[in-house]
């Protein structure tokens, strides 16, 4: 048995909880989270999975929203390092996939940075497939990916 639990997050909820969210990926995912409720306000679709230990402490994330019509983009996910090598970044993608299936979107987009050796493999295992590269001047090379529902 995992001693975790996923539950699924509305997005009102990951607004009122976005300084907790923000304070995770500080230490899962370094990049600027300051005045994360902003950046998720106004958001379509938005809503997240959450790994919980027995204390309710986040030990996982998956965050995303509506950006094109009918496709949900995965926007943003992570677990802690104590809790990494355990599936559940594997669990969080396939309750998130599978919240998608049943809301009605016909695909599933997400990117990662070119290096991220970690997550590619992790997308190619829970079905997509790489759509694009992202190779905009100044900025990390991005692997595109789309997972048809
Ligand atoms: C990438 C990350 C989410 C994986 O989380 P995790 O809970 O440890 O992953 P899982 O245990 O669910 O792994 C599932 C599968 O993914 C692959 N995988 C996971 N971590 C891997 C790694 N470091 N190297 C290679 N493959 C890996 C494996 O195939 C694994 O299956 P296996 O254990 O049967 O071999 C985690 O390392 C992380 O948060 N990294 C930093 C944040 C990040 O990169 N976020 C994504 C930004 S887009």
């Amino acid at each position: 048995m995992p001693d975790y639990q996923i539950e699924h997050w509305d997005g009102p909820r990951c607004i009122s909880q976005a300084d907790i969210f923000a304070a995770f990926l500080d230490k899962v995912l370094p990049d600027d989270w300051s005045n994360f409720a902003e950046k998720l306000s106004g958001r379509r679709s938005l809503n997240a999975h959450v790994a919980l230990d027995g204390r309710g402490q986040l030990l996982g994330l998956k965050l995303g929203y509506e950006r094109n019509r009918g496709v949900f983009n995965s926007w943003i996910g992570g677990v802690g390092e104590e809790a990494r090598g355990q599936g559940i970044a594997a669990a969080l993608m396939a309750a998130q996939h599978a919240w998608a299936k049943e809301a009605g979107f016909r695909g599933l987009e997400t990117a990662t940075r070119q290096p991220n050796r970690a997550m590619a493999i992790l997308n190619l295992k829970a079905g997509y497939l790489i759509s694009g590269l992202d190779a905009t001047a100044g900025e990390p090379t991005k692997i595109l990916y789309y997972k048809s529902l």
